[in-house]
């Protein structure tokens, strides 16, 4: 499926994006893990989301639909999944096969985590060594690092994890493996990833101890508690949007009804450096998490320079921040942020060519990249490479870029943003 975008001269309204995917995610896995029905208002309708739940299905946790936006998840409890009787698919989704891996790898069952190849490309051995040093027997391919996985079920005990990198997903696998393992599980954490994982545990009871980057569970965990989740929209959906509004001369819009958790909002800080004025309204706690909706304007960018601890509070923002870098006056540098280069893509890679293509000047760096700007974009026809963030991207460059642009392989762009087309349509006009 092709996207095919045409400049936009403003861009106007209200709209609101898709529930969060991280949530989303985790409200299905703990909510098939509580004793009793979790609701889950909201939920992120996507391929990602969807492989979570297929791999709770095949589990045997029933999920019901009982409206178009809300799932009913008849949680088992923590000792009530059942062996699958075939393997689990993670479609594309690594934070399903991460954190699967660290709930199966102290159940008493055998299990088999396939994946995609965009999937299979990425290291599992930053999961499988740590869980491993806790007494999980698996078997991966390549050396014990790439999908497909092989987890045969053991009896777990804490362990004292320090995180080379800052991952969300690595330290969710463990805290929730840790709900199985014999005494403390503690995660260091070299950087503030999303925190969702931990809030929503405690949400369902348990005790999860956070001092500043350190988090730990003391298991095993006998119950969670059944909890009843209204998803908040997406931020990293809602970055396209903000991005768009920021740099279509004239616009001004909301997005409503946005988590802005500070583990994920890296971008408005890096944004408001260049010299955005986005502003929040309307704060509340939904849940557990801070949500509001986003009002923006159009706005003159500089150059700045992003490094260090806002890197992984925005980790899957760099794409678009990228885009708005080329409309921004001088140089902006990102630095260590290599994790980039084991996401759905070597996103370095993929987005300095897919950037390039159209014109900007942007170079690739090992842990990063640098653009000068402003850059005029010329609409070309780009390749998503399949990966949903540098679609929406290119999508978002269409609405400024001379000419029509065409994005390649847009279908990919379900993945997290089912509707994204329609949406940016409804404030522009200009989307086909
Ligand atoms: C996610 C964590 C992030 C992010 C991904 C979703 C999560 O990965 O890139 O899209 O739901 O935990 P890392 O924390 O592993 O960088």
């Amino acid at each position: 499926m092709n996207l095919t975008l045409q400049p936009a001269t403003q861009l106007q309204g209200r709209v609101t994006v898709p529930g969060d995917k991280s949530i989303t995610h985790r409200a299905l896995l703990l909510g098939g893990l509580s004793n009793g029905p979790s609701r889950i208002d909201g939920f992120l309708d996507s391929g990602d989301c969807r492989a979570t739940l297929g791999c709770l299905q095949a589990l045997g946790v029933e999920i019901e639909r009982p409206g178009a936006e809300t799932l009913l998840v008849r949680g088992r409890g923590l000792h009530g999944w059942r062996e699958p009787e075939d393997v689990l698919d993670c479609v594309r989704s690594g934070t399903t096969m991460r954190l699967m891996a660290g709930l199966l790898a102290g159940r008493p069952m055998y299990s088999v985590l396939r994946a995609e190849a965009q999937l299979r490309r990425r290291p599992m051995d930053r999961v499988i060594t740590p869980l491993t040093a806790m007494g999980a027997q698996i078997a991966a391919r390549d050396g014990n690092r790439l999908p497909p996985m092989t987890i045969v079920g053991q009896s777990l005990q804490g362990a004292d994890h320090t995180l080379p990198v800052a991952s969300a997903q690595v330290k969710s696998c463990l805290l929730l493996a840790g709900l199985y393992a014999e005494g403390t599980t503690t995660v260091r954490e070299s950087g503030p990833s999303r925190d969702h994982t931990e809030r929503m545990l405690r949400g369902r009871g348990v005790l999860v101890a956070s001092e500043g980057l350190v988090h730990s569970v003391t298991g095993p965990i006998q119950h969670l508690d059944a909890l009843d989740v209204q998803v908040p929209g997406d931020f990293s959906s809602a970055a396209y949007l903000i991005v768009a509004a920021l740099l279509v001369s004239g616009s001004e819009i909301v997005v409503g009804n946005v988590g802005v958790n500070p583990t994920r909002t890296g971008l408005l800080d890096a944004l408001r450096a260049m010299g955005a004025l986005i502003e929040l309204e309307n704060e509340r706690d939904e849940g557990g998490e801070p949500v509001a909706d986003l009002r923006v304007r159009t706005a003159e960018l500089r150059g700045t320079a992003i490094g260090g601890e806002v890197v992984p509070r925005m980790i899957d923002e760099f794409p678009i921040l990228a885009l708005a870098a080329t409309q921004a006056q001088g140089e902006t540098r990102v630095r260590d942020a290599a994790e980039l280069r084991v996401k759905e893509t070597d996103r370095v890679a993929t987005t300095v060519e897919a950037l390039r293509a159209l014109g900007a000047q942007i170079e690739a760096a090992p842990d990063g990249f640098t653009v000068l700007g402003p850059t005029p974009l010329r609409g070309a026809a780009v390749d998503g490479a399949g990966d949903h963030r540098l679609a929406m991207t290119l999508a978002v460059a269409g609405l400024i870029a001379r000419g029509g642009t065409t994005v390649l392989g847009a279908e990919c762009i379900a993945d997290s943003f089912p509707g994204f087309g329609e949406t940016l349509g409804q404030i522009a006009g200009g989307a086909q």
